[in-house]
């Protein structure tokens, strides 16, 4: 594998290596598990053994004999504090301690405290209920559950989107594509476990625990635990993988804050991985029909998406991915709907490209099979589709460059030498096949506030309540800093992932680098006018070039003239020792309360398909060679090659590191991973990473990712799409369709397994 980061083309920044990468690879970074706390106490989960019904009676006494326990936290002792609301911030309504009614298996009843993990472990596995069980749904296939129509119901899918006369096309339609597909459960497994370390001074509370979205938590744990927001903190310098499950916060934290403010010691509560699986959010399995109609000529004269997921009982969670797929192409007409299945389940959450992955799965399947019964090259096809404009709105693309995508990685891949004829391809004993799919994902932005301070010793420090989830924006937003300051990469640090900091939006939806690097723009911005005016007045080292357009760089303040004065001469003239700039950055077509909600946790985000001017996606293409083995038809992967065009690239090196780490994921979601369900009893089974199957470093051979140009002004005012999300997205659909190509055998079902190719 190439392990260089790409070279730098137009509009793309260096790759500058991460500037905590060092202190992770070493150890040194701590993650708030680690961070050493003195006194500290340490919680342990009971948590449900049915999945529907109510606690009649919770057994505690054996528990409270261990020696070394503390406290048991349980029925009563959350009557005071406010209950978790269903939200961009809560995770679920769900409320585990204030009633006894169990939704769901592993559902939290008690957080057993002690001086020892040890004693609060084995306390923990002692305690037992009695419950008033009934018969559980587990899912799609249960009797019991309730299905209702999604849109509205959550803001992530408004309505279901249309176009046209999509019965009366889907009728006439000369080529037709009817089909089910399906993904499966999956859930968060990220190295660093969940935990929640609560340490009260007084009526301060602090709170260690890894977080996408530190301000938001602090003012809704607040808001349950009656404080004023002022008096919590919440703290997360390092996240060792997010992917969302860290977004929302969980009904752990204020159980663990009450349990340490019970007994007056710091309590950590560290999540067995087990235990994850019920206490945590993941991503529910979703059901698809598609029906696609088309002319003889390969234009799309119909496509019709319907969506089904799985939510627990009380929540509307909901992904609703049909937004892109009805904008993907050129359809003549559409027709979509998606609907909420309510089943005895935790609530699942966020998981990295939550409405994308599972939709434009099918979606890009469906092409597959499209270009198939058309007998027409895959990327031909989509380039006969390939829109002006976005049909459901009629709104204008920002930028798409999808079929410049489409080529640079055809080319990269050797499309040209792939036979078109299924099976024909073959070494040795290995069958080979060759896909492809598209990857989209939607550019948002929000408001985000940053504070930068440049010393006159040209020191520089950017401050922004963000999240270092391992995408790179602490060095992106340090790199920023560092290009419009002049001033050297070494010379600049960055300050993130605690609500002290000026606030930032959620690090999801693949917004951050685009809203901390526009924040931080703002108040470079403002450093660079306040030392201009210094610079050229009366008493400044370039005073008489009021008029030259002046600019920063190596230190220095410089003039189109060609004159320059030191950093430091400029701050003598200016009689200051530092610069210190607050910015608030609010997008184009905020609300007049836009920055009012991002102090309140609940950023408005715009751009995606919601703007007025323009509909503003990121794009890419895949390709992927399998090698099936023709006796046990185990498959391999052994190339994936990716390009995307993503607007501004701001480091080639993260930008390559996130879209790789996208794909591999990708194939991680096309062969391996599903969470099994026993249905009987609605319980997750492979509740461990032996038994929940990621890919690791035997699974992926060469990963190839080109970052194609691509500049964008209407996004945001860094130029900057999201691309966190975007590489995973089209992947499982490539490996499918590149398994289509070796065998014949059309898998639509996730994940592709041996028995499936028998
Ligand atoms: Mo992401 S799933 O928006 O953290």
């Amino acid at each position: 594998m190439n392990q260089a980061a790409p070279t730098p083309k137009d509009n793309q920044g260096d790759p500058v290596v991460r500037i905590d990468g060092r202190l992770k690879v070493t150890g040194q970074a701590s993650y708030p598990a680690d961070i050493a706390t003195a006194n500290v106490a340490y919680g342990v989960l009971a948590t449900s053994t049915i999945a529907r019904g109510k606690v009649s009676k919770l057994n505690i006494e054996d528990a409270k004999a261990v020696t070394g326990v503390l406290d048991i936290v349980t029925y009563g002792d959350m009557d005071n504090i406010g209950k978790p609301k269903f939200g961009n911030t809560s995770a679920s309504s769900i409320a585990p301690l204030h009633d006894r009614t169990i939704f769901h298996d592993g559902q939290i009843v008690a957080l057993v405290v002690a001086e020892t993990f040890e004693a609060a472990e084995e306390a923990a596995m002692l305690i037992h209920a009695d419950y008033e069980d009934e018969q559980p749904s587990a899912g799609f296939e249960s009797k019991g559950t309730k299905t209702e129509a999604a849109a509205g119901k959550n803001p992530m899918l408004k309505e279901d989107p249309k176009a046209g006369d999509f019965d009366a096309a889907w009728a006439n339609a000369a080529v037709k594509i009817d089909e089910k597909y399906s993904t499966p459960t999956q859930h968060h497994n990220p190295i660093e476990l969940f935990s929640t370390t609560a340490i009260w001074q007084g009526d301060q509370l602090t709170i260690h625990e890894p977080s996408q979205n530190v301000t938001g938590w602090k003012v809704e744990l607040a808001r349950q635990l009656k404080l004023d927001p002022a008096n919590v903190r919440i703290i997360s310098p390092y996240i060792g993988g997010a992917f969302g499950s860290k977004g929302p916060m969980t009904a752990r934290t204020a159980i663990v804050a009450v349990a340490a403010r019970r007994i007056g010691r710091p309590v950590r509560c560290v999540v067995s991985r087990m235990q994850a699986f019920g206490t945590q959010t993941y991503r529910a399995e979703t059901r698809h029909r598609i029906r696609m109609g088309a002319g003889k000529d390969g234009r799309i004269t119909a496509f019709g998406h319907e969506g089904w997921e799985v939510t627990s009982r009380p929540d509307p969670y909901v992904v609703g991915g049909t937004s892109a797929t009805a904008r993907m192409y050129d359809y003549g007409s559409v027709l979509t709907h998606v609907s909420i299945v309510h089943a005895d389940r935790n609530t699942p959450g966020y998981m990295r490209s939550p409405p994308e992955t599972p939709y434009v799965y099918a979606l890009e399947n469906a092409m597959d099979e499209m270009a198939a019964a058309l007998g027409m090259d895959p990327v031909e096809f989509r380039r006969i589709n390939e829109p002006a404009k976005e049909v459901i709105g009629g709104k204008p693309f920002s930028s798409r460059s999808l079929i410049k995508c489409y080529d640079e990685a055809a080319d990269a891949f050797g499309w040209s030498k792939r036979d078109a004829k299924v099976g024909s391809m073959r070494e040795g004993d290995w069958l080979i096949g060759m896909g492809c799919a598209t990857a989209i994902y939607p550019t948002a932005v929000a408001p985000c506030a940053a504070r930068v301070r440049l010393t006159s010793d040209g020191d520089v420090r950017v401050q922004c309540g963000s999240h270092e989830i391992g995408t790179g924006v602490r060095t992106i937003a340090g790199q920023m800093a560092a290009e419009l300051l002049g001033i050297a990469m070494e010379k600049v640090s960055v300050e993130m992932g605690d609500s002290a900091l000026p606030p930032a939006p959620v690090s999801g939806g693949s917004i951050s680098t685009a809203s901390v690097c526009s924040a931080v723009m703002q108040a470079c911005e403002t450093v660079r006018q306040k030392l201009f005016a210094g610079a050229v007045g009366k008493d400044g080292p370039l005073s008489g070039s009021g008029n030259a357009k002046l600019d920063m760089a190596d230190g220095k303040v410089g003039a189109e003239t060609g004159k320059s004065a030191k950093l430091a001469d400029v701050f003598k003239a200016m009689q200051v020792g530092a610069i210190e700039e607050y910015a608030e950055f609010a997008p184009k077509g905020s609300s007049p309360e836009a920055l009012k909600k991002l102090y309140a946790g609940q950023p408005e985000f715009h751009g995606g398909e919601g703007d007025e001017d323009s509909v503003k996606y990121a794009f890419g293409a895949e390709f992927v060679e399998v090698r099936i083995n023709s006796y046990t038809r185990e498959v391999r992967v052994p190339r994936i090659v990716g390009a995307f065009a993503a607007g501004r690239i701001m480091n080639t090196r993260t930008a390559r590191s996130q879209l790789m780490g996208g794909m591999i994921w990708g194939i991680g979601q096309a062969l391996h991973e599903a969470t099994e369900i026993d249905q009987r009893h609605a319980r997750y089974v492979n509740r461990d990473l032996q038994d929940y199957i990621v890919p690791v470093n035997a699974d992926i051979k060469q990963v190839d990712v080109i970052l194609v140009p691509e500049v964008d002004r209407e996004v945001n005012p860094a130029g900057v799409k999201g691309l966190g999300e975007l590489g995973n997205v089209g992947t499982a659909a490539a490996v499918a369709s590149a398994v289509y190509h070796a065998t014949g055998k059309r898998i639509r079902d996730l994940p592709i397994r041996i028995e499936n190719l028998l």
